[in-house]
């Protein structure tokens, strides 16, 4: 999809669609105004009756408005402008370009409303180009149909870069995330990683089996083992910082699929399991932003790539692996696999200089269990390190809740054969002890773990984003790394 910027007003614009937004209370932006006045009060009118009563979501087509030379209005609510927060307008504006996208469209010009920050724009923006795409990659008829242009309309010439550049890093996301285990495994995904690194200016680094044994990562390699698709590490770095400022490092599960392994799923647990690698597709798309607008800071984004799968050759439950920072893990479920995974890349990152680590995961269904799923868990060894998270979170409008870190859930996955096991004492409490057993990975670095198991991936679809993969989080992550430079 072509997106461009414009500074056109209605009436020397040509475009198939116009988008633009009023709000419950203040009333109508610039743009619809305009509609409001070329069409003799239409718009007025609608919300006089309450028809449209501007409401967050609540979108409104107005086909051939007389007086209005383009053939279809998108009215779309923004809700109380003195509580619009960037949240609220990515989803509002992203409902907006979904309902429209149920038709191919040429030119659709988007309005933003010029009393907004750089932030509320940004955000508007990266919700239109996110909304009008969807999960239907392989349907012939497609459901969702991205628009030849986006026209959007703004003076602010920065706002829109950075926005363009969020919706489309968080379409990468879901667009990896939503292909199928078939096209998206290791290696394909490595390679995704290393074009998207060329062209945003990032260095990237693949190891490959061999070297992730030169390397000893032996808890990685064991759940890559029951695969014939061999793991990959991928290593991107962007150097905005200099050579003495601290190290910023993304960490993401990559498991591009979750059979369970020996400890197999049932088929209603694992047919989602292509989701698995989100973590690692999180951190991509927020390395692609962070290179592309060049922040001047230092970030590393690390995506651990395996797929846990059955063989003969699978690893087994009972099986004592030795992980690279030397500790021995118990393996008492292989469809624990994801901190396995993670344990290895963990050390990798706090061995290269990471002075503060995040890591993404579709950990557990414990968290879905605890929070729900529409909110991430995030768990600590440094309070500080993760309030600056979930600010950034909250800034936009995605949903994180911290669960505690007490050292009683430590005891859980303590073992008697090995130094600890890969699962805690039963079911309960489960998001915490996969936390606990991560920590044990990060050499005491400030570290905060999102468990993004819920968030990552729609069942069904929300008035603003098709169902399948949301790219919850790559928003979050670019304004965390805006932060870490602060
Ligand atoms: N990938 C799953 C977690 C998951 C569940 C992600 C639902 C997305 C949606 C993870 O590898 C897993 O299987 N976790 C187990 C851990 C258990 C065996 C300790 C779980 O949650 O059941
Ligand atoms: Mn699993
Ligand atoms: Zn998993």
């Amino acid at each position: 999809m072509k997106v461009t910027r414009s500074v056109h007003d209605l009436e020397t614009l040509s475009a198939d669609v116009l988008v633009v937004g009023h709000y419950a209370d203040s009333g109508l932006t610039p743009a619809a105004a305009a509609v409001d006045r070329a069409s003799s009060g239409v718009i007025q009118r609608l919300r006089a009756s309450g028809e449209a009563a501007g409401k967050p979501l609540e979108v409104t087509l107005l086909h051939e408005l007389p007086g209005v030379n383009v053939r279809l209005v998108a009215l779309f609510g923004l809700g109380e402008s003195t509580k619009l927060d960037a949240g609220t307008v990515f989803r509002s504006a992203a409902a907006a370009a979904k309902q429209i996208a149920a038709k191919a469209r040429e030119r659709v010009a988007f309005f933003s409303d010029p009393q907004w920050t750089g932030a509320l724009t940004e955000s508007a923006l990266a919700g239109a180009i996110v909304g009008c795409q969807g999960q239907d990659l392989y349907r012939s008829q497609k459901n969702r149909f991205p628009f030849g242009e986006l026209l959007f309309t703004t003076a602010d010439p920065v706002a829109f870069a950075i926005g363009r550049i969020l919706g489309e890093s968080t379409n990468l996301t879901r667009r990896l995330v939503n292909e199928p285990p078939s096209e998206i495994y290791p290696d394909s995904f490595a390679q995704v990683a290393a074009s998207t690194a060329k062209n945003a200016q990032l260095e990237c680094e693949i190891w490959d089996e061999s070297r992730l044994n030169a390397e000893r990562c032996g808890a990685l390699l064991a759940v890559a083992r029951g695969s014939a698709r061999p793991p990959r590490l991928v290593i991107l770095e962007h150097r905005g910082g200099g050579p003495q400022a601290p190290t910023l490092a993304l960490v993401g599960k990559g498991v591009t699929f979750d059979s369970g392994g020996l400890s197999i799923k049932p088929t209603d647990g694992m047919k989602t399991m292509k989701c698995d690698m989100a973590g690692a597709a999180t951190v991509l798309g927020a390395m692609r932003a962070i290179g592309l607008l060049n922040l001047p800071i230092n970030v590393q984004g690390y995506c651990g790539l395996v797929e846990n799968m059955i063989s003969g050759d699978a690893y087994k439950l009972g099986d004592v692996l030795r992980a690279r920072n030397g500790k021995t893990i118990e393996v008492l479920n292989t469809d624990a696999e994801g901190r396995l995974v993670l344990a290895d890349v963990l050390d990798v990152a706090v061995e290269r200089g990471a002075s503060r680590i995040i890591d993404l995961a579709t950990l557990t269904g414990a968290c879905v269990v605890a929070l729900g799923n529409d909110v991430a868990g995030a768990m600590t060894n440094d309070e500080p390190w993760c309030q600056l998270i979930l600010g950034a979170a909250r800034a936009c409008g995605e949903p994180i809740w911290q669960l505690p870190m007490f050292k009683e859930y430590g005891e859980q996955i303590k073992s008697e054969v090995a130094d600890i096991k890969n699962v805690g004492d039963g079911r309960w409490g489960g998001a915490i002890t996969a936390a606990k057993f991560l920590e044990e990975f990060v050499g005491g670095r400030p570290w905060t773990h999102l468990d993004i198991a819920g968030p990552a991936f729609l069942e069904s679809p929300k008035p603003w984003l098709d169902a399948g993969a949301t790219g919850a989080f790559v928003r979050t992550l670019v304004d965390v790394a805006k932060r870490f430079g602060e």
